[in-house]
């Protein structure tokens, strides 16, 4: 089997225990031309979200049985290719919810209270005194947020939000009555969500329906007070235009854990702005969430080659 990035040893030894593993002993993706060769005897593939699994690489990879994604999100994996070549597919739901769900409020609260503004401030030597007009920034308290994708990581946000106090909209496919019974939650439609809320979350997977949801037309639409959070996929958001939503004061921040493109070049024009915080796609970095993500995706390829069912298979078309 192939294990495409250096991943948590709690992974790796359950792997280890069974079978043989090849490892690519790197912070850095498989280049492309490495990952074609050295899927061409594997029977299974332990990928992350940087890994393209597509049909070229099914075809080179003619033993496959069983792709694990270490990631809840699957926007990497072509389905319908590992569909037509009977290739199992799986990724990690659950074990990165409440960690991805922290990661938003974190960066929800560091740009409605410009923790990164003070920060650097704090380090450019400018702190002389207690300014009754500094760095002031928005109320978190009572707030409403939107959470556009009311899923498992939707939900556990709205539950921190409502320890908050703030008033919680959301938007979904079908009404989630657990979650608004656990916190008063109310599901509206889209163009409801982005007029109503002072901060918007989102958490919806990236598909063709979703890319570029958020584009200058839904960015228009939202409270030029409000913010913008992103730990889901960066092409849900159109990222020209938030470039002018920040800058032009559509809106007032954004924080993302993922962007468009991934990674965001440090000359990036959002990069220059001083309400746009961005971090490197750490939603689920920490020690036990990475360990438990890891650990899953070693059970599920385990369980396909000793012919079991996948704990958490990714449903085919
Ligand atoms: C995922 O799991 O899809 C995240 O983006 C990485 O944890």
């Amino acid at each position: 089997m192939l294990v495409t990035r250096r991943i948590p040893e709690a992974g790796l030894d359950l792997l280890r225990a069974a079978a043989a593993v090849r490892l690519w002993d790197s912070d850095q993706p498989m280049p492309r031309a490495e990952l074609l060769r050295q899927a061409a005897d594997a029977d299974a593939l332990l990928c992350l979200l940087t890994d393209r699994v597509d049909a070229e690489l099914l075809a080179a990879a003619p033993r496959l049985r069983v792709v694990a994604n270490m990631a809840v999100g699957y926007d990497n994996l072509d389905l319908a290719a590992l569909a037509a070549r009977g290739v199992v597919a799986t990724n990690t739901p659950g074990v990165l919810t409440e960690t991805t769900a922290d990661l938003a409020f974190a960066l929800l609260l560091a740009v409605a209270r410009r923790l990164p503004e003070g920060a650097r401030y704090v380090r450019a030597g400018q702190w002389t005194t207690w300014d009754p007009l500094l760095l002031l920034g928005r109320d978190v308290y009572g707030a409403t947020l939107g959470i556009a994708g009311m899923g498992r990581i939707g939900a556990a946000v709205a539950r921190r939000a409502a320890g908050f106090g703030m008033t919680i909209l959301y938007t979904a496919r079908g009404r989630h009555a657990d979650a608004e019974a656990a916190t008063g939650a109310r599901r509206v439609a889209f163009p409801e969500l982005l007029a109503a809320s002072d901060f918007i979350s989102i958490h919806l997977p990236l598909t063709p329906e979703t890319q570029h949801l958020f584009d200058a037309a839904a960015l228009r639409r939202m409270r030029p007070t409000a913010y913008l959070v992103n730990t889901a996929r960066g092409p849900v958001v159109e990222p020209g235009a938030l470039y002018r939503a920040l800058k032009e004061g559509w809106i007032a921040g954004a924080g993302l854990d993922v962007t468009e493109p991934e990674p965001l070049p440090a000359d990036h024009p959002l990069l220059t702005l001083p309400n746009c915080l961005v971090v490197p796609h750490v939603g689920s970095a920490s020690v036990a969430t990475r360990d438990r993500m890891a650990t899953l995706a070693a059970e599920n390829v385990l369980a396909v080659l000793q012919g079991r069912p996948p704990l958490t298979p990714v449903p085919l078309p």
